[in-house]
């Protein structure tokens, strides 16, 4: 008892001494300090307000649970820049459903083949549905064709026993693919649940991987089976999925994931501040907007920066500013660079002269005229700075950068 009382002090005295000495600053009372700071910047940081999604994230939300109930499956591609929170909603659904329904997910790695990468999401699917119900014919059928699937394509997985190859894989990935996942959906529709699988950073698989998984939900489609695909990436996957098999197209919705809208950015800040006290002056916030155009990882940061530097609340316009300084340099030496040191000399050429042409698409054959190279030549390099995710072609002929406000990075180092 004693104890439990000096306990309950000590927790006073910590509370106190923090009050008095972080809270109060000028005479002002100071409600921000790193503690309480909500706001979260980050690849695939969950955000304190995922504002702006609620259309997106309820459609795909009642196709689930459509297909759950035995109605036809609905495919969704999310794709959209980097930044603009497509991992952070495939999250959110797949959270929100998880409770009645088999969700797993993977994100998609350049350098591994498609059955390494998802032979143990499959399975990990197929242990779950073996737990929502005991002994099923489905769940056999489809774990042992999981063990010949993974002998064919020699998937060596740490947590993943591998079988023997059997007499039904037949060694062609679109082939085996369509008979395991209309296995798993089968099994899935024995136990009267749905599953969604969730690939994330999909322009990452190879186009025979890519092809193979459309195979396969095409089929999964046709047979009106309950498992359902999410998958997320950069603008390029529409044509991508397209090119791999020419029905990609009626297959999946593509939502696009973008900026936000003035109101949703203004919620995304202000209701994460409210909930700690704080609150921004008009002028105030609408800097930010200005300064961020509404990207949301931007508006993360710049809020980070905001609570960490205002003395008081209401956050003033002369903070937003203090604040812009400190968030460019750090993205500028952090984000950015990264990702431009990633490049070669004559790919950061490439970019540079796309840079010089403002944020827009911009025709690739000008971007060779500039550089003095005929467009045979440019072709290769475009090519690699592509693969490695830094821009991508929004339509024929053109190049783009796949991180918001990367040109206005490259202007300020160049
Ligand atoms: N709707 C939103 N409202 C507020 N912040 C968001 C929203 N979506 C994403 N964010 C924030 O943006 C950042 C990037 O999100 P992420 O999902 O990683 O983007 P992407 O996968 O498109 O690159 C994260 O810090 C996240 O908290
Ligand atoms: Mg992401």
């Amino acid at each position: 008892m004693i104890k439990a009382i000096y306990n309950h002090i000590d927790l006073l005295y910590i509370f106190f001494i923090v009050g008095g000495d972080k809270n109060i600053k000028n005479g002002n009372v100071e409600v921000m300090n790193d503690l309480n700071n909500p706001y979260n910047p980050g690849a695939g940081a969950p955000p304190p307000e995922l504002a702006g999604r609620d259309q997106v994230l309820n459609e795909i939300k009642l196709a689930i649970q459509r297909a759950h109930i035995g109605k036809p499956p609905r495919n969704y591609m999310l794709l959209g820049l980097r930044g603009v929170g497509k991992t952070v909603l495939l999250q959110r659904i797949l959270g929100d459903v998880s409770s009645e329904n088999t969700v797993q997910d993977l994100e998609a790695c350049p350098d591994r083949s498609l059955p390494e990468q998802i032979t143990p999401i499959l399975y990990r699917i197929l242990i779950d549905l073996d737990r929502k119900k005991r002994v099923g014919h489905g769940v056999k059928r489809a774990l042992g064709l999981l063990h010949e699937f993974a002998a064919a394509f020699e998937v060596h997985v740490g947590e993943f026993t591998i079988g023997t190859s059997g007499p039904k894989a037949s060694g062609d990935l679109a082939m085996d693919l369509t008979d395991l996942m209309v296995a798993v959906g089968e099994a899935a529709q024995q136990r009267g649940v749905a599953v969604v699988l969730a690939i994330d950073e999909v322009q990452y698989l190879s186009k025979t991987d890519l092809a193979a998984l459309i195979t396969a939900l095409h089929r999964i489609s046709h047979r009106q089976l309950p498992l359902i695909f999410l998958g997320a990436g950069l603008p390029m996957l529409a044509k991508l999925a397209g090119e791999a098999r020419s029905y990609a197209e009626r297959l999946f919705a593509y939502p696009k994931i973008g900026r936000l809208d003035e109101i949703s950015a203004r919620q995304a800040l202000e209701v994460p501040a409210r909930t700690e006290g704080a609150e921004f002056t008009d002028n105030a916030m609408a800097e930010i907007l200005k300064v961020t155009e509404c990207y949301p990882f931007f508006l993360q940061v710049w809020g980070d920066f905001v609570w960490r530097i205002a003395e008081s609340s209401p956050f003033l316009i002369e903070d937003v500013e203090k604040a812009s300084i400190s968030a460019i340099e750090h993205l500028d030496s952090g984000f950015f660079r990264v990702r431009y040191d990633r490049l070669t000399d004559t790919q950061q050429h490439y970019v540079q002269s796309m840079a010089n042409r403002g944020p827009q698409p911009v025709k690739s054959a000008e971007v060779a005229a500039s550089l003095g190279i005929p467009p045979s030549k440019a072709a290769p390099i475009r090519a690699q700075i592509v693969k490695k995710g830094m821009i991508y072609s929004p339509r024929r002929g053109e190049v783009a950068f796949t991180v918001p406000k990367f040109d206005e990075f490259i202007l300020r180092i160049m």
